[in-house]
């Protein structure tokens, strides 16, 4: 087993390894005195993993009541938000009461909303049971659902108690699930750590407990200086503002790692089109990401004009302005703020339109 810890106000751990579930979960309910939880659960997540889970919970003599979350992106929704926390309210779900995230980004994201929320904020623990949540989104706090308008638009900055990834969870995903989680591994490799690129081209290698670890480990840095994503938190942000925008424009049916994939090529090329990077940096990102079986710009058709109209909605605009994450080699990124009305022509050096 692998320990992070997320050194940050209300400090919390990460566990990883293969079945730590058990042996993590039951010393932080014993800490937290949880004596009920609520247990939101991905359909899929539920149906492999909620047996493990439960027999945890039992014999930490814990008792759970349990919501289902269709599969997918949709269910991130302020409906369904709403039908959690009428759910938490109708179990009687207290102040003292526990949320449990098992599931996958989509699953971590809306738990955690409804526990920063509910009653004005509960405690909750996350499970992350997809390669994406493991290695990303059940790390930093952030919580969100989405809107007709953009992604996470209506969120909050809430911290779990304990992250436990249990990689006998993860041996349950398709190759599909794998290839998104390793969208967000090829984003760690070119922010900070080369050899993260290399890693996501193998199944193998994406679900060890050093990959995520290390993963967790670069964004925890991240999350320890900056929470609330005002200052280099926002490096984390690599490759999503395409990404973002053409999640948008696919109707969300695009895994978000594929988008991110394809959002570090178009970020790329265009820095390298614009000599803000290492010539030749966009062939290197390129055949990491073919390695990984992703999307690289010129597999998509998204033009520069939807992409950059889409990412109006985008929380990283300011104003007339936005800032992109922009790579200059494997390893180091810098800010970079620009006009909105520039976007288009920028992002059409990326998209191969230029
Ligand atoms: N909060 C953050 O910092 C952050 C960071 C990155 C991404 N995100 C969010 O994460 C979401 C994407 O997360 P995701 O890719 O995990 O998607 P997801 O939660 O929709 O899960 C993907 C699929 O995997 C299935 N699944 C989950 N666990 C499984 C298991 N163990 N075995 C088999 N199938 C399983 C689900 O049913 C679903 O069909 C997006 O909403 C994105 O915005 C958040």
């Amino acid at each position: 087993m692998q320990k992070v810890t997320v050194k940050i106000n209300k400090g919390y751990d990460f566990f990883v390894g293969e079945d730590v579930l058990g042996g993590a979960l039951e010393p932080v309910l014993f800490e937290i005195k949880a004596r009920r939880c609520a247990v939101i659960a991905d359909a899929a997540a539920e149906k492999y993993h909620l047996d493990a889970l439960s027999a945890v919970l039992s014999h930490a003599g814990c008792e759970y009541v349990c919501y289902t979350l269709a599969p997918g992106e949709r269910s991130k929704s302020l409906s369904e938000y709403g039908e959690i926390l009428t759910f938490l309210a109708d179990n009687e779900i207290c102040r003292n009461d526990v949320i449990i995230a098992l599931g996958g980004g989509v699953a971590g994201d809306i738990s955690g909303f409804c526990a920063a929320t509910y009653m004005r904020g509960i405690r909750y623990i996350n499970i992350p049971t997809t390669l994406l949540a493991a290695v990303d989104s059940s790390v930093g706090g952030k919580c969100a659902v989405d809107l007709p308008e953009g992604k996470n638009l209506a969120g909050a900055f809430w911290q779990p108690e304990a992250v436990i990834c249990d990689t006998r969870f993860l041996k349950t995903l398709d190759e599909a699930e794998i290839r998104s989680g390793a969208g967000e591994i090829l984003k760690y490799g070119l922010l900070a750590d080369g050899r993260l690129l290399s890693a996501a081209a193998s199944r193998e290698s994406c679900v060890s407990e050093d990959i995520i670890s290390q993963c967790v480990s670069i964004k925890a840095d991240y999350v320890r200086e900056d929470e609330t994503d005002f200052g280099v938190r926002r490096f984390l942000n690599l490759g999503h503002t395409a990404a973002h925008a053409a999640e948008l424009l696919s109707g969300y049916t695009l895994p978000h790692g594929e988008a991110v994939a394809y959002g570090l090529s178009v970020i790329t090329h265009a820095a390298e089109k614009n000599n803000m990077c290492e010539s030749g940096l966009s062939d290197i990102v390129d055949a990491s990401i073919k390695a990984a079986g992703l999307p690289c710009a010129a597999s998509m058709n998204y033009s520069s004009a939807d992409l950059a109209s889409a990412a109006m909605g985008d929380k990283k605009r300011s104003g007339n302005k936005i800032t992109l994450v922009i790579p200059r080699s494997v390893g180091k990124c810098f800010l970079h703020t620009m006009k909105t009305d520039e976007l288009a022509e920028f992002l059409a050096c990326g998209t191969g339109e230029k």
